[in-house]
């Protein structure tokens, strides 16, 4: 009997935390209200991604823009009339996969109406790409809540291409926090997906001498094609493994921010390890999304649920 009642004074204070808005994340954050969604953010995850399999990279760096800028918020998701918002910028001119987070949001406000943050179902999605791809697996917290302010110019916080490892560990480690080996683990996020050649021409137009010649003369072939023509980061850009790493080691990696890592003496021995060990590199990985997950969390009340990802209530 006393085990009951204890057990309820939990129960109703675990309730209680969730109402207050709490800015702390927590396992199974929905587990009251709306049970289901992790499930359904899977479904439509998966269902997505069997139809087009490079949706995967293009969900993980939706997570990774959203969340470093004005923290993991949903604010990448705010539309603008006048092209002001943080879609807008060229900094996130070809991110994909708003039409997926869309559509789990549509699922989620028909099963639970104004319960699950857009900037929550944001990181699910890219979790489920994540492992989808072949990557590691790992439990995230929810309660992430959405904010109300998106602007083109806060997208500064958005590492160029051109950056070399001094300048990434300054926004990576420096800013925001993440050890070396975290920073190198991340980059690997580039083990899917594919670059625009516009994000590299500046390799090309200088015959960056860190590239394999032959592979800089075939980059060269395939963008002469125009700027908008893509190059895949490895040779196999739909899976989550740790070639990647093993391009940087055979100087071919795609953008100077990717080749900088192998060729700069603080991180070329991470380099190594996670061509060599994949489980390293996935747990360093997962570590890292940890981290990314709770940038800059919005406090207490601060923030809201956005009925609609597109638009402040
Ligand atoms: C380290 C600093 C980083 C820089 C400078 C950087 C830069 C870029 C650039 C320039 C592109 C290609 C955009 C285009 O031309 O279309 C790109 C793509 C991508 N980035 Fe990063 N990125 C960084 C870190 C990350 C992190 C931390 C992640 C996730 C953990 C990530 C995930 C991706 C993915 C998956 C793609 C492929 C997207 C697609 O195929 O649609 N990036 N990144």
């Amino acid at each position: 009997m006393e085990a009951k009642r204890i057990a309820s004074l939990f129960l109703l204070l675990l309730i209680g935390m969730q109402m207050r808005g709490s800015n702390a994340l927590s396992m199974n954050y929905y587990g009251m209200n709306c049970p289901f969604v992790e499930m359904i953010v899977r479904n439509v995850v998966n269902q997505a991604l069997q139809k087009d399999p490079t949706l995967a990279a293009g969900l993980l760096r939706l997570h990774f823009h959203d969340c470093f800028v004005q923290g993991c918020d949903a604010s990448i998701l705010l539309d603008a009339t006048d092209g002001t918002s943080e879609k807008d910028s060229p900094a996130n001119g070809s991110v994909r996969g708003y039409e997926v987070i869309d559509q789990i949001k549509q699922l989620l406000e028909a099963r639970c109406p104004g319960t699950v943050s857009c900037a929550d179902v944001v990181a699910l999605a890219a979790r489920d790409a994540v492992f989808w791809a072949g990557g590691p697996y790992y439990g995230i917290m929810t309660g992430r809540r959405d904010g109300t302010r998106s602007r083109i110019e806060d997208t500064r916080a958005l590492p160029p291409p051109t950056l070399n490892t001094t300048d990434l560990i300054d926004v990576f480690v420096n800013k925001r926090g993440f050890s070396v080996p975290e920073l190198v683990a991340l980059s690997g996020g580039h083990t899917i997906g594919s670059a625009r050649c516009q994000s590299l021409k500046n390799r090309l137009d200088n015959a960056d001498p860190t590239a394999e010649p032959n592979f800089l003369q075939a980059l060269s072939r395939t963008c002469s094609a125009g700027d908008k023509t893509t190059v895949p980061f490895d040779r196999t850009s739909t899976t989550f493994d740790n070639n990647y790493f093993r391009a940087l080691q055979n100087s071919q990696g795609v953008l100077t921010s990717d080749q900088t890592l192998y060729n700069s003496p603080q991180t070329r021995m991470i380099v190594d390890a996670y061509a060599m060990n994949q489980a390293m590199f996935f747990y360093n990985f997962q570590q890292g999304m940890l981290k990314m997950g709770q940038l800059d969390l919005k406090e207490g009340n601060q923030g809201e649920i956005r009925l609609n990802c597109h638009k402040v209530n």
